[in-house]
């Protein structure tokens, strides 16, 4: 016999039913075999190969420049990240990081491309300090040393370019001529518009942008803000689970 039931609003059919209850026990079925499971960052998969966990170069650079716990939780933006920048390295352009915070990713990005080797630059930019007039919110690490601490860190690396400053006005202190890729993350709409007029106009074809709040709904403004404008210039996001934004432009 039919029955509707309401799960979360929606409202099932038994067939519906059906389904969500042998999604239930294919969770209960994994948190028997935790391989398949992973639990993190807002997302909750199972049965899954998970790959990149299997993957000891990936997950040992992750490790090594790891400072909190937060770097393992977000290890599949990590890994989407990652395999972008590896595809973008064919590709003429910088690379680029807009909202680089302490720069556990970049440098991450920076090594599992080795980007030494490569004829690339690696532009991160970041207001780095929190004076609380931001539309973005404040983060621990932010400080006034914190620019210096992320130009230590990357003392080594000829490519990499650290510019402090609020976006999109600290670009004038130095921008690329042609991007491979860009990941913006800046957790606010207004500097990531700006940010993206100027990224946009000079993305080589073939070229990625990774939005990492695209998904996100408590940063929708962004989504909504982007989209028209990304449409403007002929594309558009795939939102991916990660909650990262996905932009490729068309060869
Ligand atoms: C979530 S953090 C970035 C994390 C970093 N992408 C990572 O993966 O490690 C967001 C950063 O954006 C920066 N930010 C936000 N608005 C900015 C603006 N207008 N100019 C410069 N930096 C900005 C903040 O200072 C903050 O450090």
């Amino acid at each position: 016999m039919e029955k509707d039931m309401i799960v979360n609003g929606v409202n099932f059919n038994i067939t519906n039913a059906e389904l969500f209850k042998h999604s239930v026990e294919g969770i209960q079925k994994s948190i028997a075999t935790p391989k398949s499971f992973f639990c993190s960052d807002n997302i909750i998969s199972w049965n899954r190969n998970l790959s990149f966990m299997t993957d000891s170069s990936f997950m040992q650079l992750v490790q090594r420049h790891a400072t909190s716990d937060i770097e393992m939780a977000i290890i599949w933006r990590t890994y989407v990240l990652c395999y972008f920048a590896r595809l973008a390295t064919h590709l003429p352009g910088d690379f680029l990081e807009v909202g680089a915070y302490q720069g556990n990713t970049a440098n991450v990005i920076a090594d599992w491309i080795d980007i030494e080797s490569s004829d690339k630059k690696y532009w991160l930019y970041d207001a780095f300090e929190h004076t609380g007039i931001e539309a973005n919110h404040a983060l621990p690490g932010h400080s006034p040393e914190l620019f210096e601490e992320v130009k230590k860190r990357f003392r080594n690396y000829k490519s990499i370019h650290v510019i402090k400053g609020h976006v999109p006005n600290s670009f004038s202190q130095g921008f690329p001529e042609s991007i491979a890729f860009a990941h913006i993350d800046l957790n606010q709409a207004p500097a990531e518009v700006a940010t993206l007029e100027r990224v946009l106009p000079i993305l080589t074809p073939g070229g990625i942008i990774v939005l990492d709040d695209y998904g996100w709904h408590g940063y929708r403004a962004q989504k909504e803000a982007e989209d028209p404008l990304l449409a403007r210039f002929g594309l558009s996001a795939l939102e991916l689970p990660t909650g990262q934004g996905l932009v490729i432009k068309p060869l």
